[in-house]
């Protein structure tokens, strides 16, 4: 799937014809609509679509204040396929495009009032009544978030069910650059790669050796001058953490504390001279449990993966701790709820791709909120320690 912008003026014949095919064929025809389709606002407007060899999949227009409203608008949001993400991946990248044609600023658009909630997960909020257009009722909407695009660092991406990939597919699908490492060669990652040339940067990184990390920052260094958020999310568990104490093997604590704990910040020492050189502010996410709580602690088993999870939060608020007067950087850990991040988990209630925006969202209300909780849940809640 390629991704493109571009101005009237630049649309070759062919382009031009086949947008205004999707856009009739979806908005006038499917929808049983006759209005003036084409308002001679086209020429002013930066055409932004994805598209594949069987033609464009997603399309919407982007257009400067003054022509449609006096903030930046976005309209003929469309997708020829639902259910693929393409609407939410068309309207990031047109909002980033929106950016960087007109510069900062809110943006607005008029939904049908049927896609609220899918324009509220992309940030809108409704800002008046409902009113009917063309016989369909609209609302009038406006997202206000300052959504540049950033350099994220996400370990442990390799596995498609898991939550590290399908966070790599969220920011992608943001238009953000993402830093993806992981221990062993991923077809899927490699195959996200081929979609997002030049913004997915795949590294090999074992978070388990300071060298393998130290490595991995060169590589990442030589790339991009900076990095903006640091998703730690990989983790391990032995064969033996569902056993009891006469069974398990104690020796494999330690070994699971120096990937799930020391890893992170291992990661985080490394990766410090490029968190410092983040223009917006850095945040460093910890991905951690409820199985790391000691409050909470009700299991007879996980003495290793809860003891690694407890230790990254010892570690994460001693960071946090650490870094407090810096107003350029926070730390935080969570607990990611759960997600069903392999294929024989049916039982689990979030689906990890769903739950990956969610996060995001969250990760982005916690930036600059260096006084907030520092060990969450999902839903931004304080957790027990
Ligand atoms: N799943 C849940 O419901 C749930 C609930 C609470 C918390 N969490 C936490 O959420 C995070 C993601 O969970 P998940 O279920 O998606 O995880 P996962 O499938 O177990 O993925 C963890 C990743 O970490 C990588 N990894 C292991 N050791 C490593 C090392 N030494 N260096 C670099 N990478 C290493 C693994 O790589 P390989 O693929 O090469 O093995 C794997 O891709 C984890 O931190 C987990 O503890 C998950």
């Amino acid at each position: 799937m390629t991704e493109h912008v571009k101005r009237f003026d630049e649309l070759t014949a062919d382009e031009l014809y086949r947008i205004l095919q999707l856009r009739v064929d979806v908005f006038v025809v499917e929808q049983n609509c006759p209005y003036r389709e084409l308002d001679d606002l086209d020429q002013r407007a930066v055409h932004v679509w994805l598209e594949d060899e069987t033609g464009i999949l997603a399309y919407l227009r982007v257009m400067d204040r003054g022509a449609e409203s006096e903030y930046i608008s976005v309209g003929r949001v469309v997708s020829a396929r639902r259910g693929r993400g393409l609407g939410s991946r068309v309207l990031r990248l047109g909002i980033r495009a929106a950016r960087q044609c007109f510069g900062d600023g809110p943006v607005y658009l008029e939904a049908q009032t049927q896609a609220r909630g899918f324009y509220e997960k992309q940030g809108f909020r409704q800002i008046s009544e409902e009113f009917m257009l063309d016989g369909i009722p609209h609302i009038r909407m406006l997202q206000e978030e300052s959504s540049m695009p950033q350099t994220v660092l996400i370990t442990g991406t390799g596995r498609p069910y898991a939550l590290g990939f399908n966070l790599v597919r969220r920011y992608l699908e943001h238009g953000d650059t993402v830093f993806a490492s992981i221990r062993r060669p991923s077809e899927a990652l490699e195959k996200l790669r081929a979609e997002y040339p030049g913004r997915l940067h795949i590294l090999t990184m074992d978070i388990a050796s300071t060298e393998s990390v130290n490595a991995a920052e060169a590589e990442a260094a030589a790339i991009a001058p900076s990095i903006d958020l640091i998703i730690n999310n990989a983790t391990t568990a032995s064969a033996d953490t569902m056993k009891e104490l006469p069974d398990f093997d104690l020796d494999l604590i330690a070994p699971a504390v120096n990937v799930g704990a020391v890893g992170p910040i291992r990661v985080l020492k490394a990766f410090l001279p490029m968190l410092k050189k983040s223009e917006s502010g850095a945040l460093v996410v910890n991905i951690s449990s409820e199985a790391g709580s000691i409050g909470k602690c009700y299991r007879t088993y996980y003495l290793d993966y809860g003891t690694e999870k407890a230790a990254l939060n010892m570690l994460t608020m001693t960071m946090h701790n650490y870094f407090k007067n810096d107003p350029n950087l926070n730390i935080i850990c969570l607990h990611p709820g759960w997600m069903r991040t392999n294929p024989d988990n049916h039982e689990a209630p979030l689906d990890p791709y769903e739950h990956a925006e969610t996060l995001r969202l969250l990760f982005e209300s916690r930036r600059h909120d260096p006084d907030g909780p520092v060990f969450i849940t999902h839903t931004g809640e304080a957790y027990p320690w």
